[in-house]
């Protein structure tokens, strides 16, 4: 009885509400400030009235958590092991974030299985409609479940630093996902730019290079400044983005969204739930 009105519940979910607009964001080396940029992100979308689902992918080494200063009662391992579902698991943050915490334990080897991510797949298209945004904070690398996220979401934003090696690893990525089937819009943003000029140039040379080399177009998202009270607010384990909203990277964080929303608003008519679909066609490939 419970099912039958679940999936009723879940039917005509499906039938009048919107799914949530998908973005993942990635980087080729790590610690250039992806999880960082998704928490407050995440923070600003929710600030506007916007319901964020937060799905910290860095499984394992999981630190979403740590950023908003709360304990994750359960964490993906739960989903994977123990057979909760990902509503069970799921956490609150402030201004009503949700978040899904990937754990950091080292105790266990927490990995997708191809069961597990099945199983993933199935919760997320009821969970979908719950939400206005779901942004995956994936950890570096690429693994084989990792990569089939990142080539079903809507958008991928792509995250560097103005150094030569996070630019290079941040190409290597791109072109690794565009050796894969892969159609979704590329966004690129450059981290902890001294100026702004600098940072530009940069994502410039990293477009000219993707057109260049893989013919794919990217799209120029912004700059993040470097800002010292982005360590400030990760030593109090609050998004900068609440913490500090005056400051230079929180404006960016809104300049960043305030664009991505307009471009893609102006593109697209939207509530078509392909981030599903898409996922489900990989995982049916490869298993
Ligand atoms: N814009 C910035 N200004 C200053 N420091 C930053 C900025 N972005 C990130 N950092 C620093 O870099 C560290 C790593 O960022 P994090 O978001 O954890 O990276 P990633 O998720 O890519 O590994 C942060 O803890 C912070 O100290
Ligand atoms: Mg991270």
């Amino acid at each position: 009885m419970k099912d039958q009105a679940e999936s009723l519940r879940a039917q005509l979910k499906k039938q009048h509400g919107r799914p949530a607009k998908t973005f993942a964001v990635v980087s080729g080396k790590g610690g250039v400030g992806k999880s960082n940029i998704s928490v407050n992100m995440a923070a600003a979308l929710a600030k506007q009235g916007s319901k964020v689902l937060l799905f910290d992918m860095d499984i394992g080494m999981g630190n979403i958590h740590v950023l908003l200063g709360l304990d994750a009662p359960y964490t993906i391992s739960d989903f994977i092991h123990r057979g909760m579902g990902l509503s069970q698991i799921l956490c609150k943050g402030p201004d009503n974030i949700s978040y899904i915490s990937a754990g950091n334990g080292f105790n266990e080897v927490i990995r997708m299985e191809d069961a597990a991510v099945g199983k993933l797949i199935n919760e997320i298209e009821w969970l979908q409609y719950d939400y206005d945004y779901m942004i995956f904070d994936m950890g570096a690398g690429a693994a084989a479940s990792s990569l089939q996220i990142m080539l079903s979401v809507d958008d991928i934003f792509v995250v560097t630093t103005p150094e030569p090696t996070a630019i290079t690893d941040a190409y290597s990525m791109i072109k690794y996902i565009c050796m894969q089937q892969f159609d979704s819009p590329l966004y690129l943003i450059c981290n902890r730019a001294e100026k702004e000029k600098e940072g530009l140039v940069t994502l410039s040379r990293l477009r000219f290079t993707i057109k260049k080399f893989l013919g794919k177009e990217a799209e120029i998202l912004g700059v993040v400044p470097e800002d010292s009270n982005v360590k400030k607010a990760v030593l109090r384990q609050m998004p900068f983005y609440l913490e500090y909203p005056h400051t230079s990277a929180a404006k960016k964080i809104d300049a960043l969204l305030q664009s991505y929303i307009t471009g893609y608003d102006s593109k697209r008519t939207g509530g078509v739930p392909l981030f599903v679909r898409k996922l489900r066609g990989l995982w049916q490939k490869n298993s």
